[in-house]
């Protein structure tokens, strides 16, 4: 058996598997989101353990399996958070998170000392954008100077479960890419940009890929978790990473989106391979000695959970799940394209295509025909016009879209699928059990074990498709007009906003 850990934004949910990819059992727990200042977001990592430890418990308790039983263990979580320790490994501070907007000014210090965006591109195969943690770093040294001085160690935030399951400070590559002083294409640490930098190396671990063990449960632990001292633990991946894992893209031609707090269009690459101007992400793939690219939307689900939960909640007489069954409910009797109206979803910056902390949200187009039904809807279209702005900036690149697997939140609702498949011309697939994250990196474990030869073979073995999605004519019509006019908006907008 093999257990997958995903240190998520909104919780931690922990999946135990059999070798053949069967869910034994699962458990969340969730955890608070700090922001301190408009445009900050911070947890405590001291929050991400307690709910590693209580959903492990959980899913060995469900199980009724004896601790020698788990094998190995696989761990995946939000990328590009820092967590700050000293030298006695105490947490300095809390994390700064994914999603976090306060680091323009060492985004544009990166990138002067880099010698320009160009030559940054080169080093690590990204341009600097707020939410990754190189800039993370700089801040701490720009704005905290007491607690950078205390500085030995920076982890992400799964590395930080890693540090406290086994005692090893150790990261692997497809997390690593999204510190930005990772070079991609080498799948090392960039020594030039760190000393460019003036960043001391010794804050890093050691990288590896995400299949390797990088070591066992220490003994309190083990005895903690009831698991035993011989259970491994390998290198994971970020949550991006191992969600296209747990989904089978790990190969050429099919694409994924995900629709979480963020939204994610990913796609594989068997070479390293950039978008000139740096709106794509090109990160070292969870399959070993690949890469992958993708296009990050910072308020994707994010953007209806705003919608739903600060707006109609309530209103509407409902609370909880069947808010949103109420409120989709209501959108899908409005016609594609909302009757004219058009939504932003970029509530809080926006990564992908714009790299701008400043962006805002907005509804433009409003008229009196406009109900709580249309405005819904428009909420919708627009979070899947975003994901659209990344699938054709892929397709720009030449890179071949079969099929696109649409998972996360956004994919269970079948009128979302269809949106999907409309949105973006495209047959959309899903999966019969869609695990994510979790699950993508309890198969890595079962790599890392030696129960399969590579992790292509494991998702060959293990993940089946389910439902299939094909577009809809008319409304593929509606909406490639429609794109083009929401493509636009951002430009003629941004003087408003900020
Ligand atoms: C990816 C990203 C987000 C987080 C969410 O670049 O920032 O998808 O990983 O957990």
């Amino acid at each position: 058996h093999y257990i997958g850990i995903d240190v998520g934004t909104s919780g931690t949910k922990t999946l135990l598997i059999e070798a053949g990819g069967r869910v034994v059992a699962e458990a969340d727990a969730n955890y608070p989101l700090h922001q301190p200042q408009p445009g900050w977001t911070e947890q405590d990592p001291e929050d991400w353990w307690r709910a590693t430890v209580k959903t492990v418990r959980a899913v060995m308790k469900a199980s009724g399996l004896k601790p020698e039983a788990v094998k190995a263990i696989g761990l995946s979580g939000q990328m590009h958070g820092s967590v700050f320790l000293d030298k006695d490994q105490n947490v300095i501070r809390h994390a700064l998170l994914w999603n976090d907007q306060r680091t323009a000014a060492e985004c544009d210090e990166i990138t002067s000392s880099a010698g320009g965006r160009k030559a940054l591109i080169k080093m690590v195969a990204n341009p600097a954008l707020t939410g990754f943690q190189a800039p993370k770093i700089l801040w701490l040294r720009n704005n905290e100077k007491r607690n950078f001085d205390r500085l030995r160690t920076v982890l992400l935030p799964k590395d930080e479960i890693r540090r406290r399951l086994t005692g090893e400070l150790v990261t692997e590559v497809s997390d690593a890419s999204g510190t930005l002083l990772l070079d991609v294409v080498k799948r090392q640490w960039s020594k030039k940009l760190l000393s460019k930098l003036d960043l001391d190396p010794g804050l890093l671990p050691a990288v590896v890929e995400s299949d390797e063990v990088t070591g066992t449960l220490t003994p309190a632990v083990a005895k903690q978790l009831g698991l035993s001292t011989d259970c491994k633990v390998v290198g994971g991946a970020g949550d991006c990473a191992a969600g296209a894992v747990g989904n089978g893209v790990v190969k050429k031609g099919v694409l994924s989106t995900s629709i979480g707090t963020s939204g994610v269009m990913f796609v594989h690459s068997d070479e390293p391979q950039y978008d000139a101007a740096g709106r794509l992400h090109t990160f070292c793939h969870a399959v070993n000695g690949k890469w992958h690219m993708m296009g990050v939307n910072l308020t994707s689900g994010g953007s209806l959970q705003w919608w739903v939960e600060s707006v109609l909640q309530g209103l509407a007489g409902l609370s909880g799940k069947k808010t949103y069954a109420a409120a989709t409910a209501e959108a899908e009797k409005i016609a594609a394209g909302s009757n004219g109206l058009l939504f932003l979803p970029y509530l809080n910056g926006e990564r992908t295509p714009h790299a701008d902390p400043n962006a805002r949200g907005a509804f433009v187009g409003l008229n009196l025909t406009h109900d709580r039904g249309a405005m819904t809807r428009s909420v919708m279209e627009g979070i899947t016009f975003a994901l659209r702005d990344s699938l054709d900036i892929i397709q720009s690149l030449d890179v071949p879209v079969g099929e696109i697997r649409a998972s996360g939140g956004g994919s269970r609702n079948p009128f979302w699928r269809q949106m999907q498949a409309d949105v973006f011309g495209k047959k959309i697939t899903t999966l019969t059990v869609e695990q994510g994250p979790a699950f993508g990196v309890a198969l890595l474990a079962a790599v890392g074990d030696g129960a399969y030869k590579d992790i292509q073979s494991a998702c060959n073995a293990t993940i089946e498709v389910a439902s299939q999605t094909t577009p809809d004519k008319d409304a593929v019509k509606r909406y490639d007009k429609l794109f083009p006019i929401y493509r636009r908006l951002y430009q003629d907008l941004a003087e408003s906003m900020g």
